[in-house]
């Protein structure tokens, strides 16, 4: 049999209910903010198969909503479902249309039913979750045969300039944790469903100064969540050298933030599910 298993990330990740709240307390700023995760959405839609025509869809992370909505009107006439752990998500989104049913679920126990599933897509969600291989096992339950899961998601990597300008400062954890690309690799090998491709591409986000991109981090409620982070406001001096030691980074198009996307499609068996 196949061992899914992984080890943890080093310190854990953050609690679900606080990444719940997090994102649910950011709906109302998230699109205005969300230039890469629209970005990255858009390529990981360019990945699917071009003959794919699912009857019933599953958004999986569906934060504010978007990329259901794009589904929608690609798949038109599929029954389309957008499922996210933060209700104020969900609730957002449900406003705007897009999904028929809006379902408040965890990645890592989809509360659906086997085999009830053609496309399961997942943009920048399951970096919040702490095992990806129960995410993959969920897939493979949830896929009907030939059924499609494309995910796009975030390794180690990201967000290194900010998390080495800290590290300068306090040595403290002050940036989320992201598994290692080599690790999406072997869980994919090992889950039993087909691997279509599985790439990563940086993409690099540029700021006038690290406060714009801080804001951006909690406007998005993708902001430092993870056990073992400093509790309180960031002291003036602190956040002085903090300043100083990104400048290091500086390029002629500003401070850089590097993100390091992974890319996954992967298909059921033809005679796998019901
Ligand atoms: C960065 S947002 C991405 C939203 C949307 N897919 C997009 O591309 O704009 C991540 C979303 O994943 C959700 N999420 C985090 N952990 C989850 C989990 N274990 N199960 C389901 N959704 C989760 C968050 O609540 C949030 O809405």
């Amino acid at each position: 049999m196949t061992d899914l298993s992984q080890p943890s990330l080093p310190g854990g990740l953050p609690d679900k209910r606080q990444v719940a709240a997090s994102f649910s307390r950011a709906a109302a700023s998230y699109d205005s903010v969300a230039a890469l995760q629209r970005a990255v959405g858009v390529t990981l839609l360019d990945k699917l198969p071009a003959d794919l025509a699912p009857e019933r869809w599953l958004d999986l992370g569906s934060g504010t909503g978007h990329f259901s909505r794009v589904l929608a009107a690609r798949f038109a006439g599929a029954s389309g479902m957008a499922m996210d752990i933060a209700e104020g998500m969900l609730r957002h989104a449900r406003e705007q249309g897009g999904a028929q049913y809006h379902v408040a679920g965890d990645a890592e126990r989809l509360p659906l039913a086997d085999g009830s599933v053609d496309l399961l897509f997942s943009s920048l969600a399951v970096q919040w979750c702490g095992q990806f291989g129960s995410v993959l096992s969920e897939a493979g339950r949830v896929l009907r045969p030939g059924g499609v899961m494309a995910f796009s998601s975030l390794c180690v990597g990201t967000l290194d300039e900010l998390r080495a300008s800290w590290q300068a400062v306090d040595g403290m954890v002050h940036v989320n944790r992201f598994r290692h690309f080599e690790d999406y690799q072997r869980l994919c090998a090992g889950s039993g469903l087909e691997l279509v491709g599985l790439e990563r591409r940086a993409h690099v986000l540029h700021y006038p100064d690290v406060r714009s991109l801080t804001h951006e981090l909690k406007a998005l409620g993708a902001h430092n969540l993870n056990p073992g982070r400093p509790s309180g406001l960031t002291g003036r001096a602190r956040m002085q050298g903090l300043l100083q030691a990104y400048e290091q980074f500086r390029q002629p198009q500003g401070l850089p933030a590097t993100y390091q996307v992974v890319y996954g499609v992967l298909r059921q068996s033809a005679a796998e599910g019901q």
